[in-house]
């Protein structure tokens, strides 16, 4: 059964979609079978891993009831993926009936015994995608960026997150806040750490200990349709990945295990596009 994690903040461009790239790059690596959810209507994560977005079905589909979500998965060289585009952002109008929360959910309760790890790209925003991510999700993620970290935002993030926990998700986990574009160099660092750490106990959670340097090759990697994992496998930002991962899940890439429950992974395995609509 997955580990279904969500990556999520509402703030944009603080590395939620870099970072749900190299989890599934990196855990595809380990032999892995992934699956990489896009519940952005940007579909970065979508284009990140070389999924396609207009000749399949995607999680707009998923959600409107058009195909089941078996039907919009595709096998990419990277992982397999649901992809997402601009459709996606009507759902917040489109979706008014009892129980929308819980879509995502029930969708992944049908195919979630396929996958090790299921990990999923929200939007930069708070809204029914996000609830439906928080539902669905055993674990949450926060990447923040060093440099511009800010408490402004975060009672709103707080209140979902626990409206979640306490109406339809209570099992639901915040693993802890990553901070992305660290740079322990820098003479604000101090004062970051301690606004962070304000920011962790706010959400009652804690600073992951795994870093995340600026790197040049995690902007360049989704231009490659690959991970960072494969575009730059012994860079600075792929050790500080696996060690993310491995604090997450305890997976590292010499391990090869989760529990015990090692399958094999469905990198090579390659069946580009095949559920065309
Ligand atoms: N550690 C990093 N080093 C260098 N560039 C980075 C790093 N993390 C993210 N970026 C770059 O910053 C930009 C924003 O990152 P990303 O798209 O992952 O953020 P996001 O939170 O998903 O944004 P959005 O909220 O718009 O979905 C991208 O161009 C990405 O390549
Ligand atoms: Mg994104």
């Amino acid at each position: 059964m997955a580990t279904i994690i969500a990556i999520t903040n509402q703030k944009g461009g603080v590395g939620k979609t870099t970072t749900c790239s190299a989890f599934c790059g990196g855990l595809t690596d380990c032999g892995y079978n992934v699956l990489a959810i896009d519940l952005d209507p940007q579909g970065n994560l979508s284009f990140s891993l070389g999924a396609e977005a207009e000749e399949n079905y995607t999680m707009y589909d998923v959600f409107k009831g058009n195909c089941e979500i078996k039907d919009a998965i595709q096998c990419t060289n990277n992982c397999d993926v649901i992809a997402a585009n601009i459709l996606l952002s009507g759902c917040e109008l489109e979706l008014t009936g009892v129980g929308r929360e819980y879509i995502l959910r029930e969708a992944l309760s049908t195919i979630q015994d396929r996958y090790d790890y299921i990990i999923i790209d929200t939007p930069p925003a708070l809204s029914i995608l996000t609830i439906n991510a928080y539902t669905a999700a055993n674990q949450l993620i926060i990447p923040m960026i060093a440099e511009i970290l800010s408490l402004q935002g975060i009672a709103q993030l707080k209140e979902t997150i626990f409206a979640v926990k306490k109406y339809y998700n209570k099992e639901l986990e915040i693993k802890g806040i990553l901070l992305n574009k660290y740079n322990p160099r820098l003479i604000l660092t101090k004062e970051v750490e301690e606004l962070a750490g304000i920011i962790a106990d706010q959400l009652g959670t804690k600073i992951l200990d795994a870093k995340i340097s600026t790197s040049v090759s995690l902007a360049e990697a989704p231009a490659h349709g690959i991970t960072i994992m494969e575009y730059a496998p012994r860079s600075k930002a792929t050790a500080e990945y696996r060690k993310l991962i491995c604090e997450i899940t305890g997976v590292s890439k010499h391990s090869g295990t989760k529990g015990g429950s090692h399958t094999s992974g469905s990198k090579g395995s390659s069946k580009k596009k095949q559920n065309k609509k």
